[in-house]
């Protein structure tokens, strides 16, 4: 007989919400730039900065498994952990286990120097970064083919993240995507696993007012064009 399964709060609402609207920005970053929209692509290009800077701040102010303490293990772990599911007896975590903690540092960083690197460049037609001019021309022509470059990386730890996902769903029978929905797993009954205790309502609005203010405060030095 299968054992009953009780259900565990995981994700908090911030990070659902944090996770759908990046995905969101994500997208219509390419797209707006893939179209030539380049007000639409530097505005949510500052959208993502936003969320990066929230997220590091949740990473210490929010709840359990979105704490970077609760995911961050040494590579030795990460290593063991991939080791030990290639052999087909990863141990399960609740929240990012420690490969997938790492993954979710480098998408940050990454998606950190798409954004700061985009302040600083032109399309050479009609639209300029806010710091564009600052730096010299071989620095912005570095910046550019960084720019260019990191993209692709973006779109690789992408791809890794959803075969990652794909690879639970198929060979470990774990759907991962709807706690990022919900924000709620499921454990045996007996698993000693509880709810991550909530924080205080305030933290995430100001949490976000921080970050939103310390991108408004890096814009307002901009010698260029900033709206
Ligand atoms: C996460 C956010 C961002 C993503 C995913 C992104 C993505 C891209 C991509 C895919 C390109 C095309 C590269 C190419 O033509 O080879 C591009 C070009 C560009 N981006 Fe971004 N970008 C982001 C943020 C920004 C920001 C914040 C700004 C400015 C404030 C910006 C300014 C530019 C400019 C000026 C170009 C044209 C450069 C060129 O012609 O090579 N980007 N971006
Ligand atoms: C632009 C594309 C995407 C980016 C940049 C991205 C980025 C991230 C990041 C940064 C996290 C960590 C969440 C946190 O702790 O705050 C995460 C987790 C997660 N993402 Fe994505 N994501 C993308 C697309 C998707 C898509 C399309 C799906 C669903 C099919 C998805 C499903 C998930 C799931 C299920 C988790 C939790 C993984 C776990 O249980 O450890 N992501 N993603």
């Amino acid at each position: 007989m299968s054992e009953p399964l009780r259900a565990v709060r995981v994700w908090d609402l911030p990070v659902r919400a944090f996770h759908w609207t990046l995905v969101a920005l994500v997208l219509l970053s390419w797209a707006s730039r893939e179209l030539d929209y380049m007000e639409l692509h530097r505005n949510s290009g500052y959208g993502v900065l936003v969320l990066v800077l929230f997220r590091v701040i949740w990473g210490f102010a929010g709840t359990r498994h979105a704490r970077f303490a609760d995911f961050l293990r040494p590579p030795s772990a990460a290593y063991a952990y991939l080791r030990d599911t290639a052999r087909g007896r990863g141990q399960r975590y609740l929240g990012h286990n420690p490969a997938g903690g790492w993954s979710v540092v480098a998408m940050l960083a990454c998606l950190a120097v798409q954004a700061i690197t985009g302040l600083f460049l032109t399309d050479d037609v009609l639209f300029d970064g806010p710091f564009h001019g600052v730096l010299g021309e071989q620095t912005t022509h570095a910046l550019k083919k960084l720019h260019d470059a990191n993209f692709t990386v973006l779109l690789a730890l992408v791809g890794l993240h959803l075969a990652a996902i794909g690879f639970y769903r198929v060979a470990k029978r774990e759907d991962l995507v709807r706690p990022m929905l919900t924000g709620v797993k499921r454990v045996a009954g007996e698993s000693p696993a509880g709810d991550a205790p909530p924080v205080g309502w305030w933290r995430a609005p100001l949490a976000l007012a921080i970050a939103a203010g310390l991108v408004a405060g890096a814009l307002s030095l901009a010698p260029g064009r900033v709206w």
